[in-house]
């Protein structure tokens, strides 16, 4: 084993020929550019490390971006016996450069290699159920207004295998901080309803990063989403009744209906424009 530091001094250790800091930095430097609103090397260090202590055999990132992080990810599931790697994204025009589609950087970073790439345009998380798959580990780094991180992890939960810590990492905690009119506070709220024993906040980014435990029963996560969805939605625009729709119907198949009805509750309450969420 190798021990490395983060920004902020913390000590991890990593399996000697797994990707380094330097490899990764390496990797930034070719790739990256400004606007493209990827995970930093320090973070991209702290799923290396996850995935080298789950050791997931099937990965899910919901979020793909320029899939900068994707790449490297398959990376980490290669030096970790990993096998799949699917990726969804709503769209699939980059964000930070309209040319080019969702995704562009994962082959360029991850050539190919034992771990199978599955990229999956115009698909949220509201698709899984379609997909009958099962997860060991998850990356969600996809629209950071409240509530959706909390949706993408209930909708995920029914899909994570059972045998393991079932880890969801969550990226932009420190989002909120970042913006004059707070939309960004989706992962914030979703930390702060988990217990210790099931989050965890990495130093990483300055404290950007974090990941959770789902490994627990419905009734515990119940109660976990049932105050998170309870907080005041931070949209830009409120949720299309077709999308609405097809959350309530995923909390109806997975969850209770005491869940289901705190769901309609703060959607009759959160979302709608007002003055607050605007700004205006
Ligand atoms: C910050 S980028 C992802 C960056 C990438 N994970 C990385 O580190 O390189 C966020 C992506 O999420 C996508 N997105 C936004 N809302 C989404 C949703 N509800 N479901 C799936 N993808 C979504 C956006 O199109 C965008 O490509």
């Amino acid at each position: 084993m190798v021990q490395e530091q983060y920004s902020t001094d913390v000590m991890v250790t990593a399996a000697k020929d797994s990707m380094q800091k330097e490899d990764i930095t390496a990797i930034f430097r070719t790739h990256w550019r400004t606007g493209y609103g990827s995970v930093s090397p320090d973070e991209a260090l702290y799923i290396r490390d996850l995935i080298a202590r789950d050791r997931p055999r099937d990965f899910i990132e919901i979020g793909t971006g320029s899939g900068l992080s994707g790449g490297l990810i398959c990376h980490f599931l290669e030096e970790n016996g990993g096998e799949t790697f699917v990726t969804l994204d709503h769209d699939n025009t980059f964000f930070g450069d309209n040319s080019k589609e969702n995704g562009f950087l994962i082959e360029p970073i991850y050539p190919g290699g034992a771990v199978k790439v599955e990229k999956r345009p115009f698909t949220t998380g509201l698709d899984l159920d379609d997909m009958n798959r099962r997860f060991d580990m998850a990356f969600v780094d996809a629209n950071h207004q409240h509530p959706w991180p909390l949706i993408d992890t209930l909708a995920l939960w029914p899909h994570m295998r059972g045998d393991g810590p079932r880890t969801v990492i969550h990226h932009d905690l420190f989002l909120f901080r970042k913006q004059d009119i707070v939309f960004g506070i989706g992962p914030k709220y979703l930390f702060d309803q988990f217990p210790e024993s099931h989050r965890e906040a990495s130093p990483a980014g300055g404290g950007n990063i974090f990941s959770l435990s789902l490994a627990m029963e419905r009734d515990r996560l119940e109660e976990i989403a049932a105050n998170g969805i309870s907080l005041p939605w931070s949209l830009r625009t409120p949720l299309q009744d077709s999308h609405l729709k097809r959350i309530f119907a995923m909390i109806d198949r997975h969850y209770s209906p005491y869940l289901g009805q705190v769901f309609r509750e703060a959607a009759a309450k959160f979302n709608h424009m007002d003055r607050f969420r605007t700004g205006l």
